[in-house]
């Protein structure tokens, strides 16, 4: 029988329940990638092979799980495995080499260590946050902001600082890449963390002169990556608090994973501090998983909003034309959407 739905046509006797039941069990196939960084699975293979066995002992697992472990990491195409059975041997496939691998300096699995640890456990309160508008995290108990709590405990912020290079590296370098920086002399990196976004605009554009701008608390750790990367001439880190500060006067101003945080008249307020600090013609860039205008394709960028809802309650993520409108509000001439990569954008406005 044909029916009509949203104006599709479509055969009732053909729908399958496949994607479905894929959805609803994605947990599983999650939870088994999670766990393989959180033990070190392809730390430990590095550049070598091993039988099920051998790395079931290495990383001291009982018999019982290894190989339905190993096997469903072939499956999901994040091991290969050479040979079959007992005497199969075990190795990273190129991109888990490269991303998941703690000895490689482009290891991303410093967010996925944070979604294992932290938020797997705090999206099984998801309906309890929908109900409340309340968040989940560690804040659920006590009065203190998420960045409060992260802070006070020094492993957190190292992790959560880690996590935040593994999400948005990918996203920064296209941008460095791709951003025509030829017109401007200085950025300033709001809310920089490690100075991640600094670094690597600094190391594509000679000519550039970078701020990183974040709590006091994480002053230490962007200072030893500029220093490990040999920067400290070209960026300085600056120690503030944009809710009581105002920013740094700079060419370029950008906030990466910053808007997101907060409600709406903290939004706005960060926006207008932006606008200060630019001169005329200075670009203010919100590097997002924006929202497609019509809220329907962008999965991450949707999904990541429930997160903020997770994380901070009120905090939530936008589409280009509503960071456009509130950027109008601030006095903000024109607007323009650089495509990052998979679902993140570059969000430009210029003064
Ligand atoms: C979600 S992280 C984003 C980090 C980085 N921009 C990125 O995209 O990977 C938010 C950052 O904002 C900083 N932050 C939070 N509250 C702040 C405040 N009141 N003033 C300055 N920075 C703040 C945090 O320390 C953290 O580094």
């Amino acid at each position: 029988m044909n029916t009509q739905e949203q104006g599709v046509e479509f055969d009732e006797n053909a729908l399958d329940p496949s994607h479905i039941l894929e959805v609803g069990f994605g947990f599983w196939g999650s939870k088994v990638l999670l766990t393989a960084v959180e033990l070190e699975v392809f730390t430990k293979l590095d550049d070598k092979s091993m039988t099920g066995e051998e790395l079931g002992k290495l990383l001291d697992l009982h018999p019982r799980g290894i190989f339905d472990f190993f096997d469903a990491l072939v499956a999901l195409g994040f091991l290969y495995r050479d040979g079959d059975g007992s005497e199969g041997r075990y190795r990273n496939t190129p991109a888990t080499a490269k991303f998941l691998n703690k000895h490689q300096p482009s290891y991303i699995g410093g967010v996925l260590e944070m979604a294992s640890d932290r938020l797997f456990r705090f999206w099984g309160d998801l309906s309890s946050g929908l109900k409340t508008g309340k968040p989940q995290n560690e804040v659920k108990h006590s009065q203190k902001s998420m960045f409060d709590v992260l802070y006070e405990d020094t492993s957190k912020l190292e992790q959560f600082i880690a996590a935040m290079s593994g999400l948005s590296r990918g996203n920064f370098q296209v941008f460095a890449e791709k951003f025509d920086f030829s017109k401007y002399q200085t950025l300033c990196d709001v809310g920089g963390a490690s100075g991640l976004l600094s670094r690597l605009v600094a190391k594509q554009h000679p000519h550039m002169q970078c701020m990183t701008f974040d709590l006091p608390q994480v002053e230490n750790i962007a200072k030893r990556w500029i220093e490990q990367e040999e920067l400290s001439d070209r960026i300085q880190v600056i120690s503030g608090d944009f809710f009581t500060d105002s920013l740094p006067q700079a060419d370029v101003i950008t906030m990466g994973l910053i808007l997101h945080d907060w409600n709406l008249e903290k939004k706005k307020h960060l926006i207008r501090l932006a606008y200060e600090a630019l001169p005329e013609n200075g670009a203010f860039v919100a590097i997002e998983n924006l929202i497609d205008d019509a809220r329907r394709e962008n999965i991450f960028g949707l999904l990541m909003s429930l997160n903020m809802l997770i994380e901070c309650g009120d905090g939530f993520d936008f589409t280009g034309a509503d960071f456009w409108s509130w950027c109008q509000e601030a006095g903000f001439r024109s607007y323009e959407v650089l495509h990052l990569a998979g679902p993140c954008s570059a969000a430009i406005a210029y003064k």
